[in-house]
């Protein structure tokens, strides 16, 4: 089958049952996307599909065919970061880093979404993404600097 991933197609031999996370780590070696608890709670594979936010481990590769991925990878590259990406680190948003791609596809996201302008937004908002060194206060730094920015 055919995968578009950032602006990219690939050709992969898949398993039907593979899911996007799996493939995109093991058949197409893009292992910015992590894989936390493999069943939808905890946002560590989130990716964009079509400019949506989704678990990658929740949903097939073969049912992604005809659509346009994004992974942290796509999204902006050490010399030209993403303004969410230059906001994590100015604003410290991670301290082991496991959760931190899936932080930022889900924060990008978000913020074309209609939420509020209060910090409980942001909060609610990125309550799928679930960090374990704690960083909340810092993402939702980065994430409030992003969206003044506009
Ligand atoms: S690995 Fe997908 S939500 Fe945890
Ligand atoms: S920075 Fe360690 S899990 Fe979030």
């Amino acid at each position: 089958m055919t995968l578009k991933v950032n602006g990219q197609s690939y050709s992969v031999q898949i398993d039907p049952r593979a899911t996007l996370l799996d493939t995109l780590r093991e058949a197409l070696y893009l292992t910015g996307t992590k894989k936390g608890c493999d069943h939808g709670q905890c946002g560590a594979c989130t990716v964009h599909i079509n400019g949506r936010r989704v678990n990658s481990c929740l949903t097939f590769a073969a049912m992604q065919q005809t659509a346009e991925i994004t992974t942290i990878e796509g999204l902006g590259q050490p010399a030209q970061l993403h303004p969410m990406q230059k906001a994590f680190v100015e604003h410290d948003g991670y301290q082991c880093g496991y959760c931190t791609s899936g932080q930022i596809m889900s924060a990008v996201a978000m913020v074309k979404e209609p939420w509020g302008a209060e910090d409980g937004d942001v909060k609610e908002a990125m309550s799928g993404n679930i960090c374990r060194c704690g960083a909340y206060p810092n993402i939702v730094a980065a994430v409030q600097a992003v969206r003044r920015i506009g």
